[in-house]
């Protein structure tokens, strides 16, 4: 198997971080590869690196708050769930930020997706986060978006926990069989 295609079998959530920091350069190697990713808003995208610990569990904490009332009971358990912690810790948080746009929530994804397998070849853990975004659907949403330093316009799309992995490597879940549909 060639090596791309190594690191996307390879490439699998991981939920526990050494509270170590990356280095700047593997941080910096991720980040690329995000603007490498394909996009139809002509790069129309802000990463945000946040490694300050207090934002990060800020972050969570706004986040578990705004999920109390969620539709979605098992997002109300985790935010009932005093142990939970939206990126588990992880030391670096990167958001994938864009300008509303019919294209922003594919730009951020493709660039997430680059972020996830870039952390992989690099030897990081990595975990795509949804939960964590909700901060910015409360009350204080703007104030978390202003501390951050998100440019006026723009908002989080996809975020991702990023560190170096504590424990095993988690195990993938079986593929289901019945996903593709060939015609010829
Ligand atoms: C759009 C999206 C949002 C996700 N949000 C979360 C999240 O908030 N918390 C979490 O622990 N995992 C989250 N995940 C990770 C998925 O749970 C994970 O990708 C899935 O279980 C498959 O496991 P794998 O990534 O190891 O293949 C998210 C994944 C995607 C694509």
């Amino acid at each position: 198997m060639n090596e791309v295609l190594a690191v996307i079998k390879n490439r699998r959530s991981v939920r526990s971080f050494n509270r170590e920091q990356i280095k700047d350069h593997e941080l910096r190697a991720v980040l690329e590869a995000a603007q490498y990713a394909p996009n139809a808003g002509s790069q129309a995208w802000q990463f945000i690196a946040v490694q300050r610990k207090e934002l990060i569990d800020e972050l969570s904490r706004a986040s578990k708050d705004a999920a109390q009332n969620h539709p979605m009971p098992f997002l109300r358990e985790l935010a009932a769930d005093p142990d939970y912690h939206a990126f588990y810790r992880a030391p670096t948080v990167i958001l994938a930020c864009s300008p509303e746009s019919p294209f922003a929530p594919y730009d951020c994804a493709a660039a997430t997706q680059n972020i996830l397998l870039a952390a992989e070849s690099l030897g990081l853990a990595a975990c795509w986060i949804y939960f964590g975004l909700l901060a910015f659907d409360g009350a204080d949403g703007p104030k978390h978006a202003d501390r951050l330093g998100i440019r006026q316009g723009y908002r989080p799309y996809c975020s991702v926990a990023l560190g170096s992995r504590s424990g095993p490597i988690p195990a993938p879940a079986p593929r289901k069989g019945d996903t593709v549909t060939y015609i010829k």
